[in-house]
């Protein structure tokens, strides 16, 4: 019995850890990305080990006539799609299904899971006692991390001798697409954010005091080749060009600026990356089309995609400190 319960405390942990560092390699875009994966995969790894433990567990849990067996299974069916989609994705074995990325469901089934990973376990109380803290049962979670380890590095090996495409992909686990080719570059916004249908001729940009037409802002041709990186799974290397913020903006005594898109998503920067941020009005020498954030999208060199504004409208400076808003678009 008190094994079930190890099992199931060593469970919660290793989804705790995976959940974390899974935000975290979204939060980077630069090598710390691969240091959190590394402890990211490891816990997906330790908790495929510790499945046919869990399964003894669940199959007599599930024999019993219990109230809420259901949310359990929906539970468990949520956790095993968010493994196989992230293995699937980390392979290269499949990383389409429709429209969505393998990336889009490992990420949105383990969200999907929370609320019932919340009342699994609150629902199914595992008590900590002391003997669970015992040498014996450390030794046996060193054996479980060692194990995952080791399944990991066998499944990268295997990857690579076996000529995968998932032998290629970046530090963030994303894959490369269309770089150098505007036309082939995939089109992606934060979950559901529409293409707005802008006309360039009315469109202003609101930027500090001042405003911008799209025929001024043509004319600037600051440059910069950078990697969007997003949290879809894919990559893209473009040429981009267009205006410096530091070039449309006087600071002042501002701590952030505010990049407001045409549909209401925004982000905030701290005022000392004015001069690396660019507000883009081409890529690879052509002008930007609707799903690539036509008139004028923001490139931020070393960020995630959620941070490559499109369709930005308004530039505003302000007095809030720059990490004063949620760490993930909540819309
Ligand atoms: C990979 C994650 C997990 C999956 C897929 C999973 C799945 C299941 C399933 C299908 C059952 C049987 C149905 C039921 O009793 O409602 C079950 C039972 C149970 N689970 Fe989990 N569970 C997971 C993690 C956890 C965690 C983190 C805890 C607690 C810390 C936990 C504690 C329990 C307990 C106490 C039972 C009842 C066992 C019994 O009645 O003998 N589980 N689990
Ligand atoms: C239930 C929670 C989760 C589990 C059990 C889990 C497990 C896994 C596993 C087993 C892999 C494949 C590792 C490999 O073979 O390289 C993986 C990949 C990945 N996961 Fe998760 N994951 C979870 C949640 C998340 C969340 C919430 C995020 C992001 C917010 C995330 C981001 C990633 C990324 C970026 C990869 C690709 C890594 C690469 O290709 O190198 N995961 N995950």
């Amino acid at each position: 019995m008190r094994r079930g319960a190890r099992t199931n405390l060593a469970l919660l942990g290793l989804l705790g850890a995976a959940f974390l560092t899974g935000w975290l390699a979204f939060a980077f875009a630069t090598a710390p990305a691969r240091w959190s994966l590394l402890a990211h995969a490891v816990s997906g790894f330790a908790i495929l080990l510790l499945l046919p433990w869990k399964s003894l567990i669940a199959r007599r849990g599930v024999a019993r006539p219990r109230r809420g067996r259901w949310a359990s299974v929906v539970f468990s069916i949520l956790v095993l799609a968010s493994l196989l989609a992230g293995l699937l994705h980390s392979t290269g074995l499949l990383r389409w299904w429709g429209d969505l990325t393998a990336m889009d469901i490992h990420v949105g089934a383990a969200i999907a899971a929370v609320p019932f990973a919340a009342w699994h376990v609150a629902r199914r109380r595992v008590r900590l006692r002391p003997a669970d803290l015992s040498r014996r049962s450390l030794l046996r979670g060193g054996a479980v991390i060692a194990g995952a380890t080791l399944a990991y590095g066998a499944s990268e090996a295997g990857v690579r001798v076996l000529g995968l495409a998932g032998a290629r992909r970046r530090y963030t686990g994303s894959y490369d697409a269309g770089s150098f080719r505007p036309d082939q570059m995939p089109v992606s916004s934060w979950i559901l954010d529409p293409i707005p249908d802008i006309d360039p001729t009315a469109w202003r940009l609101e930027a500090g005091a001042r405003t911008w037409t799209y025929q001024e802002l043509l004319r600037f041709d600051d440059q910069i080749t950078a990697t969007l990186d997003c949290t879809g799974g894919f990559c893209s290397t473009q040429e981009w060009s267009g205006a410096w913020l530091s070039r449309l903006l006087e600071p002042g005594d501002a701590l952030s600026v505010r990049v407001v898109s045409a549909t209401g998503y925004d982000r905030r920067f701290p005022v000392e990356e004015l001069g690396r941020l660019l507000l883009a009005t081409r890529f690879g020498g052509v002008p930007l089309d609707p799903g690539h954030g036509f008139p004028v999208r923001l490139v931020a060199p070393e960020r995630r995609g959620f941070w490559w504004v499109k369709w930005v409208r308004s530039l505003q400076l302000e007095g809030l400190p720059h990490w004063w808003q949620s760490p993930f678009p909540l819309q």
